[in-house]
Parts: structure tokens; sequence; C-alpha cells
């Protein structure tokens, strides 16, 4: 069994990351149009090596691979990440590898799944992200799923040869649970 039905959407599920598929991940950390928006791309990632990161898990990373209900088929990544049960706060991150997958739903829908397994199973109180604000179809699809803007640091990462600003949004547990 190559993925595990963990957290069960509409249209897909979430399933801990298989190491055998480290050849389509690094394949994904190379195409441009990921790896700008997920940080990867001044990095070369080249072999299994270079993907340790997907694959180690520790008390502050949940990692889950986004798979398709039809066919099993798996589509990207999604994250809860700097997990502190103490504050009851985490970051996430997500990214749909092929371009025929993304605009069409899919990441609402896994990140909605993340945020109830963060807020409902490991009692999280506010999830946040970041997101660079050219990023225009990630920001639609996050407050798609309820994330509002929580601020703003100016000209954070260099991109194309030009300043862009970093945008932070979160949601707390209450609005998350409300809707
Ligand atoms: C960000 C990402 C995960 C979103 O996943 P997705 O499945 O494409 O998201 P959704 O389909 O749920 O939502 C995307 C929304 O953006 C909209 N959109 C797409 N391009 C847009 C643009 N240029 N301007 C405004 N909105 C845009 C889509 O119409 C859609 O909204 P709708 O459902 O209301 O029509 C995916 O695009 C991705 O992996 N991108 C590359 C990596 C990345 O950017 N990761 C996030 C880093 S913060």
């Amino acid at each position: 069994m190559r993925y595990f039905r963990k957290m069960t959407g509409e249209r897909l599920y979430l399933s801990p990351v298989n190491e055998d598929d480290a050849g389509i991940y690094a394949r994904w950390m190379n195409d441009e149009a990921v790896a700008v928006n997920f940080g990867q791309y001044p990095y070369t990632v080249s072999s299994k090596n270079e993907l340790k990161w997907l694959f180690e898990l520790d008390e502050g990373i949940q990692r889950y691979a986004i798979v398709l209900l039809d066919g099993d088929v798996m589509i990207g990544v999604v994250s809860l990440q700097n997990i502190d049960h103490r504050n009851r706060n985490a970051f996430i991150g997500i990214f749909i590898g092929e371009a025929e997958h993304r605009n069409r739903g899919y990441g609402a829908e896994a990140v909605r799944l993340i945020l109830n397994y963060g807020f409902n199973t490991h009692n999280l109180n506010n999830i946040m992200l970041s997101v660079h604000a050219d990023n225009r179809a990630a920001i639609a699809c996050y407050k798609k799923a309820g994330f509002k803007e929580a601020g703003r640091r100016s000209e954070w990462v260099f991109k194309d040869g030009r300043y862009i600003d970093k945008i932070y949004m979160e949601m707390l547990e209450r609005e998350f649970n409300k809707r």
C-alpha cells in the first residue's frame, strides 16, 4: 500500500508521505512555478538526499501527501509545522506539484483537512502561514479556506531581480469551527 487514508475529504485524502515518491518530489522542487513560491528555487535539489527535509518528521512537524480519491494519484504535500503545544500554535505549508491539478479547489480542500486536524486533534488555537505577496493563487486559496491577513513584512524576498513583500495570514480555532 503506497498511501494511507489518514484524513479524508470529498475528493482527496491526506496520507503519510512515501519515500518512494522522492523522484517525483525532486521534479517538483525543480519546477520554477512550485519552487519559487515554496522557497526551494535558490537550492539545488538533485537526489533523495537533498529531500531529507520532506521525510524527516519530529514532534513539531506533521507532513502529508495530498492524494486524489479518484485513482490514488499523489498531487502534492501539505504540512503542519513549528507545532508549539504549549502556546497551541503552528504554521502550515502546501504545494500542488502539477499545473494541471492547480486551480481546481484541491489546495483549499487539503488546507481545510489539515486545519481540522490541527484544531480538532492537536487542540491548536492559532494556525498561520506566510505567502509571497505576488502569489495571487495561493492568497485566493487561503482566503477561500478562511484565512485572514495578519500582517506583512516589506521587501522580504528577492525574486526575479526585485523585492516582494511577505504576507502573514492566520486562523483561530473558534473561527474555523464556526464555519
Ligand atoms: C498555492 C496552491 C497550493 C493553491 O492550490 P490550488 O489547488 O491551486 O488552490 P485552489 O484551486 O483551492 O484555489 C486557487 C484560487 O486561486 C485563483 N487564482 C488562480 N490564479 C490567480 C491569479 N493570478 N489571481 C487571482 N486568483 C487566482 C483560482 O481561481 C482559485 O480560486 P477560485 O476557486 O475561487 O476560482 C497551488 O497553486 C500551488 O501549489 N502553487 C505552487 C506552490 C505554492 O505557491 N505554494 C504555496 C506557497 S505559500
